[in-house]
């Protein structure tokens, strides 16, 4: 349900995006197929090596850069805090003065985890962020390090990302469900399960927009963990697999989540940028992944 935008379109650009092979990096390339873009997987630029990040840009001459990479597993940044803030936030640093160098604008993808959850409604962009974990916590210094480096820039926040060239959640649910016959799913952690493939082709329209700041993607619509796992299980055919609640103390994971980190997607909107309800998108993505393996069985 993306609305047509307000602004005409502007021409094609060079779109530089790191991060290139993780799984919102290989959706960007496919929505950005009208652009000349360059992907550039870990191997092809570590964004902590800034020189390296000051080489690729001055190779590519893009004009906007989009920031997919990061260290996305939150218990092994719980674990390293000070890897974690050096890819995450020192990352984002290095990518965004090698784009202020090079005048280009940068997109950094920013996590519903730089807010603390206690909220108790969906955070609007505006919101004062406070992280409650180390991931959280070097995301927020990304997004500060972005904001001091250049203006031209867009912070793109969003959650519970799955898609196409990963497993993700809903994957691991399925094989969970297969394997055990039985799971248990969390219920005090909310927020917005967000398709890859969606949030691509608003981060598309975005980056035709020079109006800078803060934004919420994400689609519509949150839920807990637990009730997207039964949404996961009821699309797949296995609603008959019980989900007993649990909490994140039960669960004994060495992180703290934000409790509900839905987040608002208010300044999108008024660009005419709205994502569709999380349950259409999470049909889709079982329907393209049943098709996909229904492809590769039949092609063996
Ligand atoms: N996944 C979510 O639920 C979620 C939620 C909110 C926000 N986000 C944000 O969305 C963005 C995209 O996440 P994603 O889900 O696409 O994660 P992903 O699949 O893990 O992709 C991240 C990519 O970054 C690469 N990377 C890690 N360290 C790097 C480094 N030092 N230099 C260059 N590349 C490096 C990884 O490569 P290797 O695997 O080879 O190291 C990986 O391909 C990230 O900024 C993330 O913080 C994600």
């Amino acid at each position: 349900m993306l609305r047509p935008l307000l602004a005409a379109p502007s021409a094609n650009m060079r779109i530089l995006i790191t991060g290139g092979r993780g799984q919102l990096g290989q959706a960007l390339q496919a929505a950005l197929g009208a652009h000349e873009v360059t992907a550039l997987g870990h191997d092809e630029l570590d964004v902590t090596d800034a020189d390296a990040a000051r080489r690729a840009l001055a190779q590519a001459r893009p004009e906007v850069v989009i920031h997919a990479a990061a260290w996305t597993d939150t218990a092994d940044c719980e674990r390293d805090p000070e890897r974690a803030l050096a890819v995450n936030a020192g990352g984002a640093g290095c990518v965004a003065e090698a784009c202020a160098g090079a005048g280009a604008a940068m997109l950094y993808v920013s996590s519903n985890e730089v807010f603390d959850g206690e909220k108790g409604a969906p955070y609007e962009e505006d919101d004062e962020p406070r992280a409650v974990n180390e991931y959280g916590r070097s995301k927020l210094e990304g997004e500060r390090l972005v904001r001091s480096a250049l203006g031209r820039h867009w912070i793109v926040r969003t959650s519970w990302l799955y898609g196409p060239g990963r497993e993700s959640f809903p994957e691991k649910i399925v094989q969970a469900a297969h394997d055990r016959g039985s799971l248990r799913l969390v219920t005090d952690e909310t927020a917005s399960p967000t398709w890859t493939v969606d949030l691509a082709e608003a981060i598309a329209r975005l980056v035709r927009e020079p109006r800078w700041g803060v934004y919420h993607l994400t689609n519509s619509g949150y839920c807990s963990r637990r009730e997207w796992g039964q949404e996961v299980l009821r699309l797949a055919g296995l609603a008959h697999i019980p989900a007993e609640p649990a909490t994140q103390a039960e669960y004994g994971g060495p992180y703290r989540k934000p409790v509900m980190s839905a987040l608002a997607n208010v300044r999108a909107a008024r660009l005419g940028i709205v994502l569709r309800p999380w349950q259409e998108a999470l049909c889709d993505h079982v329907r393209v992944r049943a098709q996909a393996v229904e492809k590769a069985e039949s092609s063996r």
